[in-house]
């Protein structure tokens, strides 16, 4: 296998990512776990970009959950300013390679200020056909599953749907991300192996990918290595690094 060409096709088209261990690293450098938050935004970039170049449909990045609320003021203030700022720093650029930005999880509890500006990010990217990055921003799978709940229950009492018809495909979609494909490879950085109440119904038959690496510390290589590890599982054969990144585009 090592010489033939690897297609397209063997890798995940739907790539979701716990990025965790922000504090962790930032705590063995001696610095405040904020530090930490600030130095996970290159590695954002780095996955994007690596991942847009290898051809990847759409990507899901677990950013704030709806359980990270209950941090310290300070650190929840920090992550909503820096929310803010890459919104505004980095939009124009994602705009530019024809990448469209979506924010999913429950807004209304974000500041009128923050909600505009993902409104904003949303509209300018909407009609971009490179890949879609979803942010999962005050998500949670519990909470997605509920508000599908909520709206099947509302059309059948308006009496659009009868409890009768609803079916696993009724519940799948009226889940956020209905119009993209289930997560083919899950990746969660800083060496803890649980799902913290990310996505539940689109991960049933996604590939678990654990690494202790934390999060400030992942990019391009770190990728590729996960990948790798997805198309060898998928396909129980070897291919090697450098055949997945033979498929990048430059
Ligand atoms: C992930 O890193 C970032 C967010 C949850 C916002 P953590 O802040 O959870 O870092 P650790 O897990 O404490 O090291
Ligand atoms: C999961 O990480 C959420 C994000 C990465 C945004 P946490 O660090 O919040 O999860 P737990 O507390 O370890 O389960
Ligand atoms: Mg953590």
């Amino acid at each position: 296998m090592q010489n033939s060409q690897l297609s397209q096709e063997a890798l995940p088209q739907h790539i979701a990512v716990i990025m965790d261990g922000n504090g962790r690293w930032a705590k063995e450098q001696g610095k405040p776990r904020v530090f930490g938050h600030k130095n996970g935004v290159s590695s954002v970039r780095k996955t994007i970009s690596t991942a847009a170049r290898l051809g990847i449909k759409a990507i899901t990045l677990f950013a704030f959950s709806s359980e990270n609320w209950r941090r310290p003021e300070d650190e929840v203030g920090l992550l909503m300013e820096l929310f803010m700022t890459v919104l505004t720093t980095e939009v124009k650029k994602l705009h530019k390679n024809k990448l469209r930005l979506r924010i999913i999880g429950d807004k209304s509890r974000f500041s009128e200020r923050l909600q505009n500006k993902i409104a904003q990010a949303e509209e300018l990217t909407k009609d971009n056909t490179g890949m879609l990055i979803n942010i999962a921003a005050n998500y949670g799978g519990q909470w997605d599953i509920t508000q599908a709940t909520r709206s099947i229950a509302e059309k059948v009492a308006h009496g659009e749907l009868v409890p009768s018809d609803i079916t696993e495909e009724t519940i799948r979609e009226h889940l956020t991300m209905s119009d993209i494909p289930a997560v083919d490879l899950m990746i969660r950085t800083g060496g803890e192996c649980r799902i913290s109440n990310f996505m539940l119904w689109q991960l049933a038959y996604a590939e678990l990918y654990f690494t202790p690496t934390y999060w400030p510390e992942f990019g391009e290589e770190s990728l590729v290595e996960a990948v790798t590890w997805f198309v060898n599982r998928e396909r129980r054969f070897g291919c090697t690094g450098e055949q997945i990144k033979a498929l990048m585009e430059k």
